[in-house]
């Protein structure tokens, strides 16, 4: 309905209407970018060495509980959190592609399920490698990134729900929620390059607990959850100037994803491999 009421405004209106499509557009190519980044790293850093058994070659890269010889549910679940990693990334950047939906419904509806099942293996396996495991420095970050894994049960939840009882509309909504935290631990990763970048580290504690971590604890996935709510928004019902501002602001987070996500290459990914 909306794309007939479209054809029949003026042009230049019309045109106008399209800025909000544009930046959204704009803004998934940063996002993908960036993520094509990430997945390039898991595949080669963590890919070759969990699959052939060589769990202690993760440890060549700083983390907080990588192998631990001896500890065999541990380095499990580590191995299958990080392969999945891949296929979640992955994933999400085919759902979201419109062609996709709609010249190949099978391929939409098959990634979906692999995505939700890496969903609640990522959500379920982190939850157990942060309180189980013990993997954590502070106690905001293991609390922000609880929310986070709770977000992502609930929406892929939600989302799969909607597309059971064929509410499409509403699965859309729910789904481009789930992308939204589902990203959360690529976000967080895009937003400590930008901040490092930007202030030189300011607020960032040696144990990531400093203000800014706790900040970002929680940002990593209410931030990217608030800039869809408002893309949502402003796609279903705003008014020109309302969609034309969420243009803009997409447009920026573009641009802010685009540099925190070289410099992650730069810093946190491309070096390893
Ligand atoms: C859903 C998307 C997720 C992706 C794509 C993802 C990806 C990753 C990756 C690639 C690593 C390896 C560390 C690195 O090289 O940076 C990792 C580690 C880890 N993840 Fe996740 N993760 C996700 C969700 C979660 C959630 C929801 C939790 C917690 C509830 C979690 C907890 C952890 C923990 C505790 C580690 C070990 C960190 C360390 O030892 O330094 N992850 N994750």
């Amino acid at each position: 309905m909306a794309t007939i009421d479209a054809s029949f405004a003026p042009a230049r209106k019309r045109r106008r209407a399209d800025w909000l499509g544009r930046a959204a557009t704009l803004c998934y190519l940063a996002i993908a970018a960036g993520q094509l980044l990430f997945v390039a790293f898991i595949l080669l850093f963590y890919y070759p060495p969990t699959l052939t058994g060589n769990f202690a070659a993760w440890n060549d890269k700083p983390l907080i509980t990588g192998h631990v010889a001896g500890d065999t549910a541990g380095n499990l679940f580590f191995a299958v959190h990080v392969l999945m990693a891949a296929v979640i990334t992955l994933g999400g950047l085919v759902q979201l592609v419109p062609a996709i939906r709609s010249r190949w419904p099978a391929v939409h509806r098959w990634n979906g399920r692999l995505y939700l099942l890496s969903a609640l293996a990522l959500a379920f396996g982190g939850l157990w490698l942060t309180w189980i495991r013990g993997t954590w420095l502070a106690l905001g970050g293991a609390i922000g990134i609880t929310l986070d894994a709770l977000l992502i049960l609930a929406f892929a939840g939600l989302a799969w729900r909607a597309a059971h009882v064929r509410r499409f509309a509403d699965h859309r909504r729910w789904a481009i929620r789930l992308f939204a935290v589902a990203s959360a631990v690529w976000f967080m990763r895009v937003g400590y390059m930008v901040w490092g970048l930007a202030t030189g580290g300011a607020g960032i504690g040696k144990a990531m607990d400093g203000p800014f971590d706790l900040f970002l604890a929680f940002a990593n996935s209410l931030l990217p959850l608030a800039v869809a709510e408002l893309y949502l928004r402003a796609g279903a019902s705003g008014t020109p100037a309302a969609r034309k501002a969420v243009a803009g602001l997409l447009g920026l987070c573009a641009l802010v994803i685009l540099a925190g996500s070289a410099g992650a290459w730069m810093v946190m990914w491309g070096p390893y491999i």
